[in-house]
């Protein structure tokens, strides 16, 4: 496979994350690979209830988690892009990442290779440290390679200037380092909450 997902997390279409989503899915459609943007602000994708149906190995909802659930099976690399908010990924991006407590049941099911992150935020110097730790933590549940993340502050001032020269350069990187992965390299599976 040579496919990328990417996933936007904000609520608001046209911002500064899916400024960034854009660029990166063109920096890979440009090396010949398919990328697809995903935007759950216009999907319906209800919270995890922990109703635990899911230790059957399938989320019990029947919503559109489970076209996602697809796409994130069908590529070898998700990037994650949100604004912080509150210093977290916005609620949005959570509700996602809480959908996929079927992975914490079933360690098997497909998965992309690697993951990465790309987060923005209106402050000139926020707090990026619990959003990455969040994401690092779902990527450790899901088995997947964490490649990295790119910081994007400040856009209170600057907004979407110098989006696609950081997220180019970015993307670029990340979509190497992937490429020189290879499955047997997968981590582990790990304690939920380590990273
Ligand atoms: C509810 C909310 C909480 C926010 N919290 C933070 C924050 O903790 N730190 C920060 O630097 N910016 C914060 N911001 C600013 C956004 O991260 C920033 O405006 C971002 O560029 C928005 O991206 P978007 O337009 O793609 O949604 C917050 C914005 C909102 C709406």
């Amino acid at each position: 496979m040579n496919r990328a997902l990417i996933i936007c997390g904000s609520a608001g279409r046209g911002g500064v994350t899916e400024a960034m989503c854009q660029s990166a899915a063109r920096a890979i459609r440009e090396s010949g690979c398919d990328a697809y943007v995903a935007f759950p602000s216009d999907m319906d994708i209800a919270h995890c209830t922990g109703c635990d149906g899911c230790v059957s190995g399938r989320c019990t909802i029947d919503d559109d988690m489970q076209t996602l659930y697809r796409l994130f099976g069908e590529s070898d690399l998700v990037i994650f892009a949100t604004p912080l908010h509150f210093s977290g990924p916005s609620s949005l991006l959570k509700t996602v990442l809480d959908r996929f407590q079927v992975y914490w049941h079933d360690r098997s099911l497909p998965h992309p290779l690697a993951c990465a992150a790309m987060l923005c935020a209106g402050s000139d110097s926020p707090n990026f440290s619990p959003t990455v730790s969040i994401l690092r933590a779902f990527a450790i549940t899901t088995n997947m390679h964490w490649l990295g993340h790119l910081e994007f502050p400040g856009t209170d001032r600057r907004g979407d200037d110098g989006v696609d020269e950081a997220v180019r350069g970015f993307t670029e990187r990340i979509w190497e380092a992937r490429g020189n992965l290879s499955s047997a390299q997968i981590w582990p599976p790990c304690s939920q909450g380590n990273g």
